[in-house]
């Protein structure tokens, strides 16, 4: 007998909560830590929506709620939906969630059986793979290229899929490259699902960054394309282009009251509802004429700040950077870093215990952490299966552009510091 059931050796995490730890210890020692680690906006939620919730609160609306969400929210998600991806979406295919995340597993759980085949972006949101492993299904990662802009095409989507294929995911934009699916990417993706996979898969759209586009862009989703209402799970929420991710405000569109009914049966058997005081402030937010202005002033901020950031790492000898067309992140190539301060060799050198629970990009990462107070992502962090070779660091540009400056300084100073390295890899023994 064991103490944990076997399942739980294949869920996976997400690293940017994890390595809170990390940062406490440096936080500890006395360093200045700049959190580029983070996927939280560094905004606070609009005043025309905190009041509306507080004063519901005040009001008495504490107690429980409707599991698949209050109704005058759901209809503002219907609408909101209907309205931005030009189909016809009824408030009984809604299912409010508390964040965008459950409803990677209730799509999991609701679709996905031990063995068959999921489609996922890689890197991507690592729930994703998370939730392939845990269910015991069978990983496809579609390996987003650099040259590409982490985009990926109808034909490289149509080498994936085959005739155990159950879900395809998608997420644009991307977390964690800012990699944005244009109509036409859409348009072939959509072709090949109508044509090579049975009704019963599912796309599962995550668009949680929708509001976060840059260049004037339009936000799109495979959705909106011929037949593909039918078949997609459409995710997204409030945290990100609503700077709301303590509220954990999330919704699903499903295709089928049916299969919403589902969900709602999951929401039952594990947070019974979200609160509805919450609820009516998220329903002000799609709601209320103020919020368009909020998210406008928001978004112009990080596509300041993706502009200044992006020439300012390229700048930088051993790191290229491609720009990104929406979400807060970039995501730079590191590999010549990693050659010029000798973590390739310092990683063939560690005893194979110890590689498997690292990268070169990760080593990299702790360096710049530990010795420089520059908290990054690696690129194993979004998704490992098939991602060896690949050395990247993804940087949230969710911070001030104070902040941005000093920690591009800081990037850039620890880029030549190859004895600061060496001196890293004994003092803080890490991977010993
Ligand atoms: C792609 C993607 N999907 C879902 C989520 C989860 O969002 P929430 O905080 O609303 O649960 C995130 C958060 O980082 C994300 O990046």
């Amino acid at each position: 007998m064991s103490l944990v059931a076997a399942r739980l050796r294949d869920l996976g995490t997400e690293n940017a909560f994890k390595l809170g730890a990390d940062i406490q210890k440096c936080v500890d020692r006395g360093m200045d830590v700049i959190r580029f680690n983070l996927g939280a906006p560094d905004f606070r939620s609009a005043p025309h929506i905190n009041r509306v919730a507080i004063e519901e609160l005040e009001k008495g609306n504490s107690g429980y709620c409707d599991p698949a969400g209050i109704l005058p929210f759901r209809q503002a998600i219907a609408a909101h939906v209907s309205r931005t991806r030009g189909i016809d979406v009824t408030p009984d295919r809604v299912v409010v969630t508390p964040g965008a995340k459950p409803p990677i597993s209730y799509t999991f759980q609701t679709y996905v059986d031990p063995g068959d085949e999921v489609v996922y972006p890689s890197p991507g949101f690592p729930i994703y793979e998370s939730w392939v492993t845990y269910q015991g299904a069978t990983p496809v990662p579609l390996q987003l290229s650099e040259e590409a802009g982490f985009a990926f095409t109808a034909d490289e989507l149509a080498a994936k899929v085959s005739e155990r294929t159950k879900l395809v995911v998608l997420c644009s934009p991307s977390n964690p490259t800012g990699g944005v699916l244009s109509r036409k990417d859409l348009e072939g993706m959509a072709e090949v699902i109508r044509e090579r996979c049975h009704p019963d898969v599912r796309v599962y759209s995550d668009e949680i960054y929708e509001h976060i586009l840059f260049d004037g862009a339009q936000h799109e989703s495979i959705a909106s394309r011929p037949g593909m209402a039918d078949r997609t799970v459409i995710a997204g929420g409030l945290s990100k282009g609503f700077a709301m991710t303590g509220w954990r405000l999330g919704w699903a569109v499903l295709p089928t009251p049916a299969e919403a009914a589902l969900f709602k049966q999951i929401n039952i058997n594990t947070v019974s509802c979200v609160p509805p005081f919450l609820q009516e402030g998220g329903r002000a937010a799609y709601e209320s004429p103020e919020t368009g202005t909020v998210v406008r002033n928001m978004v112009d901020q990080f596509e300041r700040r993706r502009n200044f950031v992006v020439p300012a790492l390229n700048d930088i000898e051993g790191i290229r950077c491609p720009t990104p067309r929406g979400a807060f992140y970039v995501f730079p190539n590191v590999a010549g870093v990693c050659e010029t301060l000798g973590v390739l060799e310092a990683y063939d050198a560690l005893p194979g215990a110890a590689r498997a629970r690292t990268t070169p990009a990760g080593m990299l990462q702790m360096f710049l952490l530990y010795r420089y107070g520059v908290a990054t992502m690696d690129r194993a962090s979004f998704g490992r299966i098939g991602a060896d070779g690949q050395h990247f660091l993804r940087l949230s540009i969710a911070n001030s552009m104070e902040d941005i400056r000093e920690g591009v300084a800081r990037i850039e100073r620890a880029s030549r510091d190859r004895e600061g390295f060496a001196a890293f890899l004994v003092e803080e023994g890490l991977w010993a």
